[in-house]
């Protein structure tokens, strides 16, 4: 299981340190923008820290996606995974971008008909928007355990990368759909790391032992 940071905050990306499971991020235009962050600046913080990115392109037509492509891959060639919109130029120009060994991750997925066909394009990854989905009606957990059923079945090597989380409870029905892969925002990441619960029990933990014993710990 694979777990990404959905962000382009320079803050975020630098204490990812806290988190040793989270293993890159991803980004988007919106989110890039958002932080008025220049994506070689993005990279170099990614690269420093040994992280994955998934940086988007923007290309409209085949063209500008294979230019945008060879540009960020050859910035970072170990660690960029190239994210293209699902469209008919984005997916004719997959092939082109696989001879030049550039991982690819094939995204704003919101449908399982999306993902079948994308498929025989052998993309690193599938990136389905679970929330998104869900807020035009469907239902992504189903479009996810589908997808997974089809690679399961066909022996393919095409990880699913769901997105676009708003609650931990998505991110679990997620991955117990059969996601290979998460990114989830830092909120939703807070939301898992601070479990009032846990916190509770910790505490409980300690004034007991400090009831009995004058040593803080074993
Ligand atoms: O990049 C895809 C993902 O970030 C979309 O998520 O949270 O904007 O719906 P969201």
């Amino acid at each position: 299981m694979e777990i990404f940071l959905d962000s382009a905050n320079r803050k975020e990306v630098t204490r990812l340190k806290n988190f040793p499971f989270v293993v890159g991020i991803t980004t988007n235009p919106s989110l890039i923008s958002q932080e008025k962050v220049k994506i070689e600046e993005l990279i170099n913080l990614t690269r420093k820290n040994n992280l994955k990115i998934f940086i988007q392109t923007l290309g409209k037509d085949r063209e500008d996606i294979y230019k945008e492509g060879l540009k960020y891959f050859s910035l970072y060639p170990e660690g960029v995974v190239l994210k293209i919109p699902f469209s008919s130029e984005g997916l004719k120009v997959i092939p082109v971008l696989k001879k030049e060994n550039i991982p690819i991750a094939i995204t704003s997925i919101f449908s399982l008909s999306q993902i079948i066909v994308s498929l025989p394009l052998q993309p690193e990854y599938v990136i389905p928007y679970i929330d998104r989905i869900g807020r035009s009606g469907g239902d992504g957990i189903r479009i996810v355990r589908e997808a997974k059923e089809i690679i399961t079945r066909e022996k393919l090597a095409t990880k699913i990368l769901s997105a676009s989380f708003r609650s931990v409870k998505q991110v679990e029905e997620a991955v117990l759909a059969g996601s290979d892969a998460i990114t989830i925002p830092m909120k939703v990441l807070k939301d898992i790391m601070l479990n009032p619960l846990s916190e509770k029990a910790i505490k409980d933990f300690k004034t007991d032992w400090l009831s009995m014993n004058e040593k803080e710990h074993i």
